[in-house]
C-alpha cells in the first residue's frame, strides 16, 4: 500500500501509459517503429497537455525483448517523471528483469500493488503468463483482488490489468486475453465500489460502461491494432496516452489523446508481431 492524500475533495489524476514495447539496443524496432522515440513524443505530450499528475500507471508490455536493459530505457525516459510510477506485467514483459530494471535508487517506479490515493484506490493485477501470449488471473491474483476490495469498502476502487477481460469483437485477439475472464467479471461484478477497470494490451482505444464501472482500454505509444477484424491488422491511428480524473465522489472522467501523426517508419502490411 502507498501513497496517501489528505482528505480534500480534489480528484485523483492519472495518467496511463501503455504498450511501450521498449528495446535493449537504440536501433531496436517494431514494425519499422522505433518505439522508445515514439513513447518520448507521447510522454512529452501527456506533460504538456496534462502537466504532473498524481501518479502514472504502466499497464504492461513495457519491454519488447524482455530485457533488464529495455527497462533501464524506460526509467532514463521517465526520469523527470515528478510523481510515483505504478506498473504491471503484460505478455512481453518478465517479471524478474522487470523489477530489476525498474527499481533502484532514483527511479520513480514502484512495487505497490494497492495503491490509496485520496477517496480511491488503485489495484495492479499480474495477468501474464510467462511464455504465452494470452492472460489469466491465477487463484492468488484473485484472492488479493477480493482481499483489497473487501478490506476497504469505504474506497472506491479502480483496477487494471494488461490483459482484455472481455471480447473486444476481433477473432485473433479474442482468442489471447484473459481466459478465466467470467470468473474475474464475476468477482468484479460483485464488488460495492468498483468505478472503474482499465487495461493495455488490445493498442486500441475501447471506452464501455458495465454496470457500475467504466471500462477502459488504451492505444499503445507506438503501433496500433486494427479493430474487430479476424486477423491480425495494424492501424494507421497515431500513438496516444489516457488521462483519467477519479473524483472523490466516485466519478470517473477519461479521455484518450493522441500525437498528431502516425508513429514514424510504420510498416503497415505487417501480418504479426
Ligand atoms: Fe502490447
Ligand atoms: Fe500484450
Amino acid at each position: 500500500m502507498a501513497l496517501s492524500m489528505g482528505s480534500n475533495n480534489r480528484p485523483v489524476r492519472v495518467l496511463q501509459f501503455t504498450d511501450t514495447h521498449f528495446f535493449r539496443d537504440e536501433s531496436g524496432k517494431l514494425l519499422g517503429v522505433d518505439t522508445a522515440s515514439s513513447f518520448k513524443e507521447v510522454y512529452k505530450l501527456a506533460r504538456e497537455q496534462f502537466g504532473t499528475p498524481d501518479l502514472y500507471l504502466f499497464t504492461g508490455d513495457i519491454s519488447q525483448d524482455e530485457t533488464e536493459e529495455s527497462y533501464r530505457r524506460m526509467v532514463n525516459a521517465v526520469s523527470d517523471a515528478g510523481a510515483p510510477c505504478y506498473f504491471l506485467p503484460g505478455n512481453h514483459d518478465r517479471r524478474h528483469e522487470m523489477r530489476r530494471g525498474l527499481l533502484g535508487d532514483g527511479s520513480p517506479f514502484k512495487t505497490d500493488r494497492q495503491i490509496i490515493v485520496g477517496k480511491w484506490q488503485i489495484i495492479l493485477l499480474d495477468s501474464l503468463i510467462e511464455g504465452a501470449v494470452g492472460g489469466r488471473l491465477e487463484s492468488g491474483e484473485l484472492e488479493f483482488l477480493q482481499k483489497c476490495l473487501k478490506e476497504r469498502p469505504e474506497f472506491y476502487s479502480m483496477v487494471c490489468l494488461h490483459h482484455h477481460p472481455v471480447e473486444m469483437g476481433a477473432r485473433w485477439l479474442d482468442q489471447i486475453g484473459v481466459e478465466n475472464g467470467s470468473e474475474f467479471l464475476n468477482v468484479l461484478d460483485n464488488a460495492s465500489n468498483l468505478r472503474a477497470l482499465l487495461w493495455g494490451h488490445v493498442h486500441q482505444q475501447f471506452d464501455q460502461r458495465r454496470g457500475a464501472y467504466k471500462m477502459m482500454a488504451t492505444p499503445s505509444t507506438c503501433i496500433q491494432f486494427k479493430k474487430k477484424t479476424d486477423d491480425f491488422g495494424i492501424d494507421p491511428l497515431p500513438p496516444g496516452y489516457r488521462w483519467i480524473e477519479l473524483g472523490a465522489d466516485g466519478t470517473v472522467v477519461s479521455e484518450v489523446m493522441r500525437t498528431d501523426k502516425v508513429a514514424r517508419g510504420l510498416e503497415l502490411s505487417s501480418a504479426g508481431y
